[in-house]
């Protein structure tokens, strides 16, 4: 680990990190156990991230926790997820306060039970004035849904005779996306090997760095977080510039 730690350039730390957390399924599969036990086993691996982010100062980190097309699972893997994170969610979030950091959410919540809309609107005031960094949480989050709804939004004050079309430009249109008080994505780690972006951030990803690795979640360390980021650093980024 010193190792690792000697190899990062603290001048080039990314802003903004999202994770793709994949891969919880096939880990608990491979262990002849239900896709759930591999839910249940990735809870390390967020400590893990979110710590590494503490260590380096990465201001920002988003966790894709459940997409919007993931209600098209199974039922019974749907109500195992929800009873997880009814009877998890608390302890959890509690130890993300403990240390400093500040919670918020992406995506549809209203879709959850009470109990967890309760719980996440709990600690994100509890958290608001955190210091350590945030914790963005996507939930029912799909960033087609999310494009959609910031259209219409706008659609509806242009309609309105709030804003005219002429007003309507990146940074406007930013400010209607869930997103609106965070800085585009710098990487996008996703575990597991698939190399797909699976309705994640399509507009704040546009210039992020991407990253991919065979492991599957819950066996993601702090380690495996720390060589994402060292790779990230030897990524010359152009923004469609020339050197
Ligand atoms: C990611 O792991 C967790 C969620 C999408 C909720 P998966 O459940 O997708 O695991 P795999 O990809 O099937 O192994
Ligand atoms: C993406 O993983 C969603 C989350 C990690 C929450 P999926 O496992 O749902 O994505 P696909 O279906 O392989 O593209
Ligand atoms: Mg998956």
């Amino acid at each position: 680990m010193k190792k690792l730690l000697e190899k990062i350039d603290y001048n080039n730390i990314p802003h903004h990190v999202a994770i793709i957390m994949d891969g919880n399924g096939r880990w608990a599969e491979k262990r002849g156990k239900n896709r759930t036990f591999g839910h249940e086993k990735s809870i390390q691996s967020v400590r893990d991230t979110i710590n590494g982010c503490k260590e380096l100062g990465i201001p920002y980190i988003t966790l894709y926790v459940f997409s919007s097309e993931n209600w098209n699972r199974p039922k019974k893997e749907i109500d195992n997820l929800m009873h997880l994170f009814q009877t998890n969610l608390k302890i959890h979030l509690k130890e993300i306060h403990e240390k400093n950091v500040k919670i918020i959410t992406i995506g549809k919540i209203e879709k959850f039970s009470k109990v967890i809309q309760e719980e996440l609107f709990f600690f994100m005031k509890k958290t608001k004035y955190n210091t350590s960094g945030t914790l963005i949480l996507a939930l029912n989050y799909g960033a087609r849904e999310e494009i959609i709804r910031a259209t219409k939004n706008i659609t509806k004050k242009v309609c309105n005779g709030l804003f005219s079309e002429k007003d309507i430009d990146s940074s406007f249109f930013q400010n209607h996306l869930y997103t609106k008080d965070l800085p585009d994505v710098d990487l996008i780690i996703r575990t597991s090997g698939e190399q797909r972006i699976s309705n994640f951030l399509l507009w704040q990803s546009a210039y992020a760095e991407l990253y991919f690795t065979n492991i599957l979640w819950p066996d993601f360390r702090k380690k495996d977080f720390f060589e994402a980021i060292i790779s990230y650093q030897k990524r010359k980024r152009r923004f469609g510039n020339v050197e």
